[in-house]
């Protein structure tokens, strides 16, 4: 595994992560703000929708774009898959590697960018994606390097958010307040959960897709609770309430924040929001 000082990436101009580590120059490490690895408790259906989606035969090659703590690979290979996991944060695949030492020594993680993949054309059965790419720079870069490294008969499963629900709204205000207090251009958060969009995009790289929306819940005992939730572990959130704290106006978006969510709220005796996710895949057109 490599280290993010000899891997050659480059920051997105949105790198909050990078801004509050005094790295900004580097690529964008989800490991050194918050604790991300404990978001898989809650992320856990979608990997798990996502694996099952796959349909993955024993001895196939699988490669886990954005692998966090690879907890989605590791359900690859109790499926039967021979895996790779790539991600920008060298603690993160350190810990996906140490979940594997024991039971898949054979299973390889590599600190790269998707959009710069070290791997030879045609290397894997199947490339997935769970809520990664959404945050990247460059979607057709993304879309054309995986599709570079996927055999010919391979298969891309990817999912994302289906958006206009509360968490979205709250997610755009935080994001994009963070973005104008940076001075930086906007978050490209896009939500790889619109097909029209995405038929575009694997359309355009000779991809036919297929998508199935999925619900999912987030439950929490208030708004406030679940926004302080997740700001205790999720990079991003970190990194932007770090920006809104120096610049003096954390609260009044957060409250700004509650107020969206208690709007939304489906349980008046505690907080629930209803989102949605869609899982998608995408084989080659036949030519
Ligand atoms: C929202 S998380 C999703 C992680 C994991 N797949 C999951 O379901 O929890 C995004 C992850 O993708 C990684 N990531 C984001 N952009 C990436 C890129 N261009 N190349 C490689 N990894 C990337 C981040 O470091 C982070 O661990």
């Amino acid at each position: 595994m490599g280290t993010t000082k000899d891997s050659g990436l480059a920051a997105p101009s949105w790198d909050f992560v990078g801004h509050y580590v005094g790295r900004p120059s580097v690529a964008p490490d989800w490991g050194v703000l918050g604790q991300y690895e404990v978001i898989a408790e809650a992320l856990l259906s979608i990997g798990r929708t996502v694996v099952d989606t796959a349909q993955i035969k024993e001895g196939e090659s699988v490669l886990d774009v954005g692998t966090r703590s690879g907890d989605w690979a590791l359900l690859a290979a109790e499926a039967g898959g021979r895996v790779t996991g790539i991600d920008f944060s060298p603690r993160l695949l350190a810990l996906a590697q140490s979940k594997f030492e024991e039971r898949y020594p054979e299973a390889q993680f590599e600190l790269a960018d998707v959009a710069k993949m070290p791997f030879a054309d045609d290397s894997f059965d199947v490339v997935i994606d769970v809520v990664a790419l959404m945050f990247g720079d460059d979607q057709k870069a993304a879309v054309a390097e995986m599709a570079r490294v996927l055999k010919p008969g391979g298969r891309i499963v990817w999912t994302g958010w289906c958006g206009g629900d509360a968490i979205a709204e709250v997610a755009k205000i935080q994001m994009e307040t963070t973005a104008e207090v940076l001075g930086y251009k906007a978050f490209p958060y896009s939500y790889w959960g619109v097909e029209d969009d995405m038929r575009e995009l694997f359309g355009a790289a000779g991809f036919d897709i297929k998508m199935e929306k999925h619900p999912m819940v987030n439950e929490a005992p208030s708004a406030r609770a679940l926004l302080e939730g997740v700001d205790q572990v999720h990079p991003i959130s970190r990194g932007c309430s770090m920006a809104m704290e120096k610049a003096g106006i954390l609260d009044e978006t957060m409250t700004k924040m509650v107020d969206v969510l208690e709007n939304r709220n489906e349980n008046p005796d505690a907080f629930k929001a209803s989102r949605h996710y869609a899982v998608g895949v995408a084989t080659r057109k036949p030519s």
